[in-house]
């Protein structure tokens, strides 16, 4: 199959650039791919909303740039962030204009929430299923492009360069190209090529190489891996964002948890530990709405102390009809819970939920290697730094997006579809005879990068993480090279990249920054460095 414009993710960073493409160039045809559901996506479940300066009366550009700023630890890239908050409400407004609602007060303006890090109010929200409502508007939008096929449950297993042309391909290669992709057909089982003029990685985060996180199955940081796999560069992996307020349920032990949006913090929800004492002041001067690398933290060291699996959320001051009305999902999650919001407190803990780092990209979205874009929550822009603040990833996301779909306008006419490229050679491999190991293995990895690599890291725990590492990747590679592939073996090497990708990084930073605190080097470095491999 051949097409002019290939896109890798259906949420909202591939989905903003299929419009924007398709609208632009009805001459051309774009292809979006995703690998289950077509809203099975991160962006599905978003809650808090989009941060975006509406009114530069009561805000201001400057007030949120220097919240970034200062969320981002020292690591952001202030031309980026410049952009980014900037261009972003031209973004949303493009969004609004597609049909994706956000709540209003009933003088007809957007209500707007707070997040923790944030100086304003500036979070526009659909009740506490924003994402949910961006996706359905944009999958709406593509639905009635003629220019755009969407295909769902079609695995990408690797980008296709110059390698596949029998050229050796190193990090040093200067002009690495990327021609299209391998893709796993779940109807035929047979492994296909896709090859493009330009390809697009939207593929989303990463939070299934931890043991517990809000992402869903999905995020397994594929796009990620299969640039480092293609000798891609890949930046500050170890920036792995620790959501502090994930539903507690117990028994359950791996797998996507339910998140208590950070908004509640934001309308007065109060942290407590199991004595029942609001200990976020004890930490930092702005309570339980500091950066979300500081309560996460405060909330590990709580449950440390007192030898708790969980801490507190406690909402039962706040006005029972406003907490209906802004946090419907939630409150009906937890009545099914059996936990009443307005006398019961809903226990909590952090849970790995957003990726900083990834695919390094310049200011317009471009990767190190030529015709493939990346943006979203795979890509690396600069906008995050060390930490990511709240509700900016659904706004970088549509202005990377954007930013993507101009500069491939500029540049898609210069290219053609590459001739010779091999199919799959799938000879020597058969049908998985234990397919339990594979399932067994995520879950090693899964235990080992939460025990050893979580929110505090020390060399000892890191250098015990890679050990484990190598042997599930030893023992992956063997599988991958005898058995018939599949979407759970992909991901299972995928997963395994990243999580050495993320350990890797972490030893390279001898310091504590951002999300990044390590027992041996607690204190910053006065050397500002991006960790790039
Ligand atoms: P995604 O929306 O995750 O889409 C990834 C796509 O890539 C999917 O279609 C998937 O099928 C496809 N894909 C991946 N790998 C492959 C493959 N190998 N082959 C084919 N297709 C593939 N951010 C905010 O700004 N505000 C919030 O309120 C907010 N709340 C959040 C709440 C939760 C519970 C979570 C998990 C995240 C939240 N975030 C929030 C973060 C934000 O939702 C994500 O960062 C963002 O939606 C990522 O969008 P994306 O388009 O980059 O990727
Ligand atoms: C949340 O709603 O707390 C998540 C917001 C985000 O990740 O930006």
């Amino acid at each position: 199959m051949t097409t002019d414009v290939l896109v890798i993710g259906s949420g909202i960073a591939g989905l903003t650039y299929a419009l924007k493409t398709a609208a632009a160039r009805p001459d051309l045809n774009i292809t979006v791919l995703t690998k289950t559901n077509e809203d099975e996506t991160n962006t599905k479940y978003a809650q808090g909303g989009i941060a975006a300066v509406l009114n530069e009366q009561t805000d201001s550009f400057d007030k949120h740039i220097e919240d970034t700023l200062i969320a981002g630890d020292g690591l952001c890239n202030p031309e980026i962030v410049d952009i980014v908050i900037k261009e972003g409400p031209v973004r949303l407004r493009e969004i609004i204009a597609w049909g994706a609602e956000f709540d209003r007060g009933a003088d007809g303006e957007y209500k707007l929430g707070k997040e923790g890090g944030h100086s304003e109010n500036r979070i526009l929200h659909y009740k506490d299923v924003t994402g949910k409502e961006i996706e359905r508007a944009l999958l709406h939008q593509a639905d009635q492009c003629k220019n755009i096929t969407l295909i769902d449950y079609c695995f990408v297993i690797d980008i296709i360069t110059q390698h596949h042309l029998g050229v050796l391909v190193t990090k040093a290669t200067p002009a690495i190209e990327c021609y299209g992709v391998y893709v796993l057909n779940h109807e035929t089982h047979q492994i296909e090529k896709i090859l493009s003029k330009v390809t697009l990685l939207a593929t989303g985060g990463c939070g299934q190489v931890y043991r517990t996180t809000t992402n869903p199955r999905i995020a397994t940081g594929d796009g990620v891996a299969m640039v480092y796999r293609a000798k891609g560069r890949i930046e500050n992996m170890e920036f792995i964002q620790f959501h502090p307020t994930a539903l507690f349920e117990p028994g359950k032990r791996f797998g996507q948890a339910f998140l208590i949006t950070e908004a509640v913090r934001g309308d007065g929800g109060i942290l407590r530990n199991s004595k029942g004492e609001d200990f976020m002041p004890r930490y930092d001067a702005r309570g339980s709405l500091a950066p979300r690398d500081i309560v996460a933290r405060a909330i590990d060291n709580e449950m440390k102390i007192l030898g708790d699996e969980h801490v507190y959320l406690d909402c039962r001051h706040m006005d029972p009809e406003k907490f209906k009305d802004h946090f419907p999902n939630i409150y009906e999650k937890c009545l099914s819970l059996g936990i009443d919001i307005h006398k019961n407190m809903i226990p909590v803990a952090p849970a790995a939920h957003y990726s900083c780092g990834g695919i390094k990209t310049d200011a317009m979205g471009l990767s190190s290697i030529q015709r493939l874009y990346s943006c979203g929550e795979a890509a690396s822009t600069g906008l995050h730094g060390a930490n990511r603040l709240a509700s900016n990833s659904l706004l970088e996301a549509m202005v990377f997006g954007h930013r993507c779909f101009e500069h491939t306008l500029k540049e898609i006419d210069q290219y053609s579809i590459q001739s010779g490229i091999p199919d799959w050679n799938a000879a020597g491999t058969s049908d998985p005879k234990e397919m339990i190991l594979i399932t067994q293995s995520i879950k090693e990895l899964q235990l080992t990068m939460s025990d050893y690599v979580g929110i505090v890291r020390s060399n000892v725990r890191l250098t015990r993480a890679l050990k484990r590492l190598d042997l599930l990747h030893e023992e992956t590679e063997q599988l991958y090279k005898t058995t018939t592939l599949s979407p759970q073996l992909c991901e299972l090497r995928n997963l395994i990249t990243i999580g050495y990708l993320i350990v890797k990084s972490a030893q390279f930073r001898k310091e504590s920054r951002g999300l990044h605190y390590t027992l041996d080097y607690p204190v910053k470095s006065e050397l500002l460095q991006n960790i790039v491999l």
